[in-house]
């Protein structure tokens, strides 16, 4: 019987290919505001500071030694297996589930390498940096592209899709996130609401209040590639380990 599963991914799966997370000690928000370079006022106020905060992050993608992880490889394993509908969401916007192998990421908070006419909001693959030469092709006069990148009080991308998957799913699987932010961080009582089963995979022990039915803990380069076996083995994945 098809399994259909909801994987949500969050910075500490990329976190082991050495793209920084937000939140852990050295985290992005360690050294940057987050309402000057994640906000629509912090844009509005200094583009030039948000643009240069998004093409370090690009640059670093594009030109570090930087690859997929085995974790971004065993679920583009899990998407290819014909018993499992699987929707993978990714908070990050790295490219790296790409990288792995995935064919479908829903990046429901955008994407590095791209960005977005303000008008149209038609989206373009940045081959150069985002600065004031970086314009649109689809306005006249042509508009400087924003980051493709959902800040705070902007909506993330598709919430229809994920709740409906969120909605039938039988298993609920988070993997490298704090749940700090929602929408992403209520996606566990839907899928609880709809009695699927939920785990989270995470280096940091089981929080007090997590939702959470199952909590592994570890690296996701070493739980990834073992839940995706024990998915296609069709061993259960329902019980805790650390
Ligand atoms: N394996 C598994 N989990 C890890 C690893 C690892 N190797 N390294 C770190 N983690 C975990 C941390 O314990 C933490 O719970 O990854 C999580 C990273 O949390 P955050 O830095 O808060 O990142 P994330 O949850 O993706 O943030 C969500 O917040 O600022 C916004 O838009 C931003 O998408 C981001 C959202």
């Amino acid at each position: 019987m098809t399994q259909r599963i909801v994987v949500l991914t969050g910075a500490g799966i990329s976190a082991e290919s050495g793209v920084k997370t937000f939140r852990d000690e050295d985290g992005l928000w360690e050294s940057h505001h987050i309402e000057e370079v994640a906000t629509p006022e912090g844009y509005a106020a200094n583009p030039t500071l948000v643009e240069a905060f998004y093409n370090a992050r690009w640059q670093q993608l594009i030109q570090g030694d930087i690859a997929a992880n085995p974790a971004h490889i065993a679920l583009a394993l899990l998407e290819q297996h014909q018993d499992c509908e699987l929707m993978l969401v990714t908070q990050n916007i790295d490219n790296l589930h790409e990288r792995g192998g995935s064919k479908r990421v829903l990046h429901m908070h955008g994407e590095l390498a791209k960005g977005r006419c303000p008008q149209s909001q038609q989206t373009f693959i940045l081959n150069e940096i985002l600065g004031p030469d970086n314009v649109c092709t689809c306005c006249i006069p042509a508009q400087k592209l924003r980051p493709h990148v959902v800040w705070f009080g902007e909506m993330p991308f598709g919430m229809d899709s994920i709740h409906q998957a969120l909605a039938q799913c039988d298993l609920f699987i988070a993997i490298g996130t704090s749940g700090s932010v929602y929408p992403a961080a209520g996606f566990v009582d839907l899928a609880n609401q709809v009695g699927a089963l939920t785990l989270n995979i995470n280096l940091a022990p089981r929080d007090d209040h997590s939702e959470f039915q199952y909590h592994w803990q570890g690296k996701a380069s070493e739980l990834v590639p073992q839940l995706v076996t024990d998915i296609l083995a069709g061993h259960s994945v329902a019980h805790n380990q650390s």
